[in-house]
């Protein structure tokens, strides 16, 4: 039963009921839940989910293994015309392949989060990434996640989440995740709570596309919430706004 109530038939399933297959922005900073909720919301509505902070994590693991200074925009940007990155949805979230290897097993290790945080910044490095991922999502039916979905990727998503939590609360998340995933813990809670703030600071502050809510973005503070409870909300703001844009 719980089975029945986690994928409804497709009649009763109020993504369906648009016209189109809609596309689910899901926006906001690191540790605020994005991924987990995503994958649940794509799962509950029968969608893709695609992880857009993969990709740039997947270009920041090719530039470092190549010795490429992450500052250096023309070495990048020469880079990114070779360089291929596909995303393929799984009920574990995304397997990512770089130039057709599958590197999502190294994503996550510190320097390359870093290191994501600072190629996403170049105008240039993004425009390609915009590209990519409007040419992933271009018919609808998934749930997109990162920083920018739902102001630039797609400013008309059917549906727009900002997710939020308290600083402090979002890094001693990823903290515990980190052990729950198996990496290696080697740093202490309050050092991932810094480099969380760190990085942050620059994903809100930078030029092009900073981080920030869209005007239509629904807001979601996960701070003093359960995930059952934050999950919840999501499906219930998507619901209603699928439902709002069906009637009109
Ligand atoms: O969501 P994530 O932690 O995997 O993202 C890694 C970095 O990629 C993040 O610090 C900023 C960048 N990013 C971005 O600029 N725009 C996106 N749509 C997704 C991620």
């Amino acid at each position: 039963m719980i089975a029945e109530q986690m994928n409804p038939a497709p009649e009763d399933n109020p993504a369906t009921t648009t016209t189109r297959r809609p596309i689910i922005a899901i926006d906001g900073p690191a540790g605020a839940g994005k991924s987990t909720i995503a994958r649940h919301i794509a799962q509950y509505f029968g969608l893709l989910n695609l992880e857009t902070g993969a990709m740039y994590r997947a270009f920041a693991l090719k530039a470092l293994g190549e010795n490429i200074s992450l500052e250096d925009l023309p070495s990048l940007a020469a880079l990114s015309t070779k360089t291929t990155i596909h995303l393929e949805p799984g009920e574990e979230g995304n397997r990512v392949f770089l130039d057709g290897v599958d590197v999502t097993g190294k994503l996550r290790d510190p320097a390359v989060t870093d290191g994501a945080s600072r190629v996403s910044v170049h105008p240039q490095i993004r425009a390609w990434m915009v590209r990519l991922q409007q040419e992933l999502g271009a018919s609808g039916g998934v749930v997109m996640e990162g920083r920018d979905i739902g102001t630039v990727v797609f400013p008309h998503a059917d549906v727009k989440i900002f997710l939020d939590a308290a600083p402090e609360v979002r890094g001693l998340r990823r903290y515990d995740q980190m052990g729950q995933t198996g990496t290696e813990v080697t740093v202490a809670a309050a050092e991932v709570v810094q480099e969380m703030h760190a990085r942050d600071e620059r994903d809100r502050n930078r030029i092009d596309s900073p981080l920030k809510p869209a005007e239509d973005a629904v807001l979601l503070d996960s701070t003093h919430l359960t995930l059952d409870e934050v999950v919840a909300r999501a499906e219930e703001i998507v619901t209603e706004k699928i439902h709002l844009q069906a009637r009109a």
